[in-house]
């Protein structure tokens, strides 16, 4: 049954093992995946990451061997990686206030709170901002799936990779780029068997606690 509602939407999703190979999609689908990460929030709004779509069926060969061989690397219709960057630093900030000064039209002096507390943020996480940087790409991830499959497009969230060798295929240490999630995109097989299993959750009376 094809999702009605939001919440239909999230029980008809499942992270899809066996992909139709001959389903792509659309343009427009695929500017709704594209659009659902760039639009994603992310704490501070510190946007560090790039996402890397994967069109070089060669390059998702290589990736999927990487990937212990698990099948929607190449089959499905895309491949994104969400690779947050390593680190960032005051030149980051300054180019990012000035966008946003030259889009609100406004002189970038205003925005000079802003600009203390993002770097502050990254002094206070010293050692760890790698790890801080690296959560936002969920954010991106979450967000991404849920829209997609309110539009019926599957979706495979994937971490079983081995990230040094992405890094490498892609070449992504020289950009100052760590391979961190999968997101591949596309349609279900008729034949996956994952999609008509009962979905497990843990009850809402064992997650959900009141103080
Ligand atoms: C961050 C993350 C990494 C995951 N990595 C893999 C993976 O490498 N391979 C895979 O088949 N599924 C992977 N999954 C899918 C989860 O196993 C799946 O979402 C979970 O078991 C719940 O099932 P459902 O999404 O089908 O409802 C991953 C999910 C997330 C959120």
């Amino acid at each position: 049954m094809p999702p009605t509602t939001t919440l239909q939407s999230m029980s008809w999703r499942y992270a899809v093992k066996k992909y139709d190979t001959e389903k792509k999609l659309t343009s427009e689908q695929l500017n709704l995946a594209k659009e659902s990460l760039r639009l994603s929030p992310s704490s501070t709004g510190v946007e560090a990451w790039k996402f890397i779509h994967v069109t070089n069926p060669e390059t998702r060969a290589k990736l999927r061997e990487a990937a212990y061989g698990q099948s929607p690397i190449t089959d499905a219709s895309d491949l994104f990686i969400l690779a947050p960057h390593k680190t960032i630093d005051g030149a980051f900030v300054d180019t990012k206030m000035n966008d946003i000064a030259t889009l609100r039209e406004m002189p970038v002096e205003n925005l000079k709170g802003y600009s203390d507390m993002l770097n502050g943020v990254i002094a206070a996480h010293g050692e760890n901002l790698s790890h801080w940087l690296a959560h936002q790409v969920y954010i991106a991830l979450g967000v991404a799936i849920a829209n997609l499959a309110a539009n019926q497009i599957d979706a495979t969230p994937m971490e079983g990779f081995d990230s040094q060798k992405f890094d490498e295929i892609l070449g992504l240490s020289e950009l100052g780029l760590h391979a961190q999630v999968i997101l591949a995109i596309g349609f279900r097989a008729d034949d996956d068997q994952h999609a008509t299993l009962p979905k497990y959750r843990r009850d809402a009376k064992d997650i959900f606690i009141e103080r």
